[in-house]
């Protein structure tokens, strides 16, 4: 019998080239175990009361050193808001800012469940198109022309699923179109931290001290464990003072203090950094045998080699991927398809494939039957 214990379940036998979860066996049960032992021998109760709206002062003082030390710019703690995961930020920058009928506009593809959350704000999507230099910036404009969105939702580094990146000049141009218009920018920065053979540029969060529109949201989920639930926005201290007087926070305190409390001990024995240079290395090691396989077994997939982040975005000319993900089903092998990502209905010859689940072998094998099951014909 199955108990459910994880979001999503997988056969034995069947390899989910889709899923943008970590291994299990990346998750860092052991860091975790001596940052709780030291929380535990702290003794302080505070940290299971009703937090203090923004986050835990500590936890807030030691992320700013990290993110001031990874990002190479001054990070302040009053700019940053604790928060239990960037989905969350989402549903609450959604709440705060939205009211249903809004239109908000997305990249062309992009993070398909974030979609979902944006249904449960019935707000109106508009696509902006994506080239090598991430979000076409320039049709961006030309949409502002016909209609004001309440925000522009990017994910401007190793892009989910396209790993693209968005080019310096285009992070300026979008804030000053977003100055010049007076629409948020909510820059998904998740995979920043997983770069692989490139340094990214600075992250939209560097715009967020300056300028009042940029609002950086960032997690845990991909540099320590998902199932934490912890993660932060950092943006202009207008934004901070909106989210700390919500209503969400009146009621039940800040987000998720007990696992920031904890993590906090991660982050000041430095495991926290220990355990991205692992992660970069492990996954760098997974995409190269992913892109070796692809290159050997499938060479009509066209795709561009990502630099770092979990995703292959890939294009089969002429094969509709959603029909080929249920016969790939039945070789036990799946992906997801492009279509999901599109929030036009687009997309159909892309798939996306991820390197963060499974080990080299693994991946090498899935890669083989995908190509088996395509070729088959
Ligand atoms: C672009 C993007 N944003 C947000 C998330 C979810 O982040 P969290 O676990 O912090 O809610 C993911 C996870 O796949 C993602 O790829």
């Amino acid at each position: 019998m199955n108990i459910p214990i994880v979001q999503t379940y997988t056969p034995p036998g069947f390899i989910d080239l889709g899923s943008g979860n970590p291994s299990l066996e990346l998750l860092p049960l052991g860091m975790l175990k001596e940052a709780a032992d030291r929380y535990f021998s702290a003794g302080d109760p505070r940290t299971l009361q009703y937090g203090a709206e923004q986050g835990n002062g500590y936890f807030l003082a030691a992320l700013a050193d990290f993110l001031s030390s990874m990002y190479k710019a001054d990070v302040h703690p009053d700019s940053i808001f604790t928060t239990t995961g960037a989905s969350s930020a989402l549903d609450l920058l959604c709440t705060l800012f939205t009211q249903p009928g809004d239109t908000i506009f997305v990249e062309e593809p992009t993070y398909f469940l974030a979609l979902d959350i944006f249904a449960d704000h019935s707000v109106q999507v508009v696509a902006i198109p994506m080239d090598k230099r991430g979000m076409d910036v320039e049709k961006l404009e030309e949409r502002l022309a016909e209609v004001q969105p309440k925000f522009v939702y990017t994910i401007p580094t190793y892009h989910n699923p396209a790993s693209l990146t968005l080019t310096q000049r285009r992070r300026e141009k979008l804030v000053d179109l977003a100055r010049e218009h007076d629409f948020l920018v909510i820059a998904d920065e998740v995979y920043h931290f997983l770069s692989y053979t490139q340094k990214p540029p600075q992250p939209m969060a560097a715009f967020s001290d300056q300028v009042k529109q940029v609002i950086s949201i960032n997690s845990f989920s991909k540099i320590l464990a998902p199932g934490l639930r912890l993660g932060w926005i950092q943006a202009h201290r207008s934004i901070i003072n909106q989210l700390t007087g919500c209503g969400l926070l009146d009621s039940g305190g800040g987000l998720n203090p007990f696992a920031s409390a904890v993590v906090y001990h991660m982050i000041e024995s430095g495991d926290l950094i220990k355990n991205i240079k692992k992660l970069k290395n492990t996954y760098q090691g997974r995409l190269d045998v992913m892109t070796e396989t692809l290159d050997r077994c499938l060479p009509e997939a066209k795709y561009s080699k990502p630099q770092g982040g979990f995703f292959v975005w890939a294009q089969l000319p002429g094969i509709d991927t959603a029909r080929l993900r249920k016969r790939a089903q039945s070789f036990k092998i799946d992906f997801r398809p492009g279509e999901l990502f599109s929030s036009r209905n687009g997309l159909k010859e892309s798939i996306r494939l991820s390197f963060s689940y499974y080990n080299p072998a693994e991946i090498e094998n899935g890669i083989k039957q995908l190509a088996d099951c395509l070729h088959m014909d």
